[in-house]
């Protein structure tokens, strides 16, 4: 395995592919939904304070970290004390388990750039999506039920990711980077312009912006905001560690950060934008109040734009295939960014080859995604979502808050970021921030989500619950207690 496997060709596809991880469907079907849900206009300040005191802070601690150990995940928590090894394997597999949830989304995004041609969903949307196409039921007999059509579309996703992450780093994910996210920027400018000149447009868009000021004293949407960052920014999730550990030698962390995460808030605030005007237009057209037809997830993406698709007219005919086109291009440079904390790690550990490793992930990721080709496969997709995201990462995030910040010592970062940056510079405050405010918000958020499962979970949900955290508390298990088959598994170079 040599080494420029895995390196950037430059520092814009670092930048690109970490922008490509971010935005994804967080940002056009979660954050939309969050901020008008949360306040409105109002929202913006918790939203802001997250980003200036959660997101930069803690991911140019991450980047800091991995840059500086120049190697996977597992391989550079193990350096920092051998004990923990298991929490580095703990992230990459949970962010593998969205993958193979996330394969499922862009399967059905993608039956819908083809139906989107000629309007396949017909005059009732919502039952096409929920009856027709996903045959959901929430009983087990929908286990035995196995849906072709959601299969091949899912196949097709995981052919395409084999395509470019099977590759040599850069001449893959760096290469399809450059390429697709600014395509995907373009494309939502398009779509946005297109838009906001719909008529009723600014009926929508007062409705979000309209602000609750009150709703500030709530405790409620602090947490909606520290959450949103969390996912959208796909913070302390092992990926942008990865990514760092990529670069070149003399990257400006800090510069890099703050583009990465303007670019991400700027990205999701259009798709905020185009979102509400379409509401507007459709709240105008059929009357209905904008509150009654405001939705998120897949009920927006697949039922509700549908609907106004079949509104539109002619104009449907462009508009669909776009959108649709916008959020399969989202979806796919963000689970690229998915298997490359786990590849690494195994390729570190086990002396894999990139190619080796990244065949024998999809293959597997590939076989156990086919649950959701069944017609339980939308109620499982649900609860392990909440499950992942809700409860393991944020964990996750606490610990590797604690492991960073305290064990490794963010303090020596400091100089060494502090010398490359052309922008800010690193202070006592950002130590401050890292070492005592970020654990504790992490913490009461992640305490947030907690009563939520519990209180509101069915029976259901707790079984796929409970399945769910076995399957990821063994395969960590297990590749936490396999000898390593790399001699240099325990060497490892530190930069700083
Ligand atoms: N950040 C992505 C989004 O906003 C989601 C994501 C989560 C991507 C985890 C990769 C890993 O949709």
């Amino acid at each position: 395995m040599s080494e420029d496997k895995n390196e950037w060709g430059s520092n814009l596809s670092f930048i690109l592919a970490m922008i490509g991880s971010a935005v994804g469907l967080g940002n056009i079907w979660r954050y939309p939904y969050v901020l008008y849900s949360n306040g409105g206009g109002a929202f913006y300040i918790p939203y802001i304070v997250a980003i200036l005191l959660m997101a930069i802070p803690f991911l140019i601690l991450e980047y800091g970290v991995g840059y500086n150990f120049k190697s996977s995940f597992a391989k550079a928590i193990r350096k920092i004390n051998p004990k923990w090894e298991y929490l580095g394997w703990f992230l990459p597999v949970s962010v593998f388990m969205i993958m193979i949830y996330y394969s499922a989304i862009l399967g059905w995004d993608g039956i819908y750039v083809v139906l989107s041609l000629f309007k396949g969903w017909g005059a009732d949307p919502n039952t096409y999506f929920t009856s027709t196409l996903l045959q959901s039921t929430g009983s087990n007999i929908g286990l035995t039920s196995f849906i072709p059509v959601i299969a091949v579309a899912m196949l097709v996703g995981w052919v395409i990711v084999w395509l470019i992450s099977h590759r040599d780093l850069e001449k893959g994910l760096g290469k399809v980077s450059k390429f697709l996210v600014p395509l995907l920027f373009a494309i939502m400018v398009v779509i946005v312009g297109f838009s906001l000149t719909l008529p009723g447009a600014s009926v929508g868009l007062v409705e979000l912006f309209n602000p609750d000021w009150l709703l500030l004293t709530h405790f409620d949407i602090w947490m909606a905001a520290f959450g949103q960052i969390v996912f959208s920014l796909s913070l302390g999730m092992s990926i942008a560690f990865t990514y760092a550990s990529y670069t070149k030698d003399n990257a400006d962390l800090i510069t890099n950060t703050i583009s990465i995460a303007f670019a991400n808030s700027l990205f999701e605030n259009f798709a905020a934008l185009g979102v509400f005007s379409i509401l507007g237009y459709m709240s105008v057209q059929s009357g209905t109040p904008v509150a009654e037809l405001v939705t998120q997830g897949t009920g927006l993406v697949f039922i509700v734009y549908p609907i106004v698709f079949n509104v539109l007219g002619q104009w449907a005919y462009v508009l669909g295939p776009l959108f649709f086109i916008t959020v399969y291009l989202a979806g796919l440079t963000s689970i690229l960014s998915t298997i490359e904390p786990l590849s690494f790690s195994i390729q570190n550990k086990f002396g894999l080859s990139r190619k080796r490793t990244m065949t024998i992930l999809i293959v597997i990721g590939a076989a156990v995604s086919m649950i959701y080709a069944t017609a339980i496969g939308s109620y499982v997709l649900g609860y392990v979502d909440t499950f992942i995201n809700q409860i393991a990462i944020l964990l996750g995030v606490i610990f590797e808050c604690i492991l960073f910040a305290w064990i490794f010592k963010a303090e020596k970062l400091i100089d060494f970021l502090n010398a490359r940056s052309k922008t800010i510079k690193l202070g006592r405050w950002w130590i401050l921030i890292v070492k005592y405010i970020l654990p504790i918000f992490v913490s009461i958020v992640w305490i947030g989500g907690m009563v939520d499962v519990i209180s509101y979970s069915s029976y259901d949900q707790l079984i796929v619950t409970v399945i769910a955290a076995a399957a990821l508390l063994i395969a960590t298990f297990i590749f936490t207690i396999l000898p390593a088959k790399n001699p240099d598994w325990d060497s490892v170079d530190e930069r700083v």
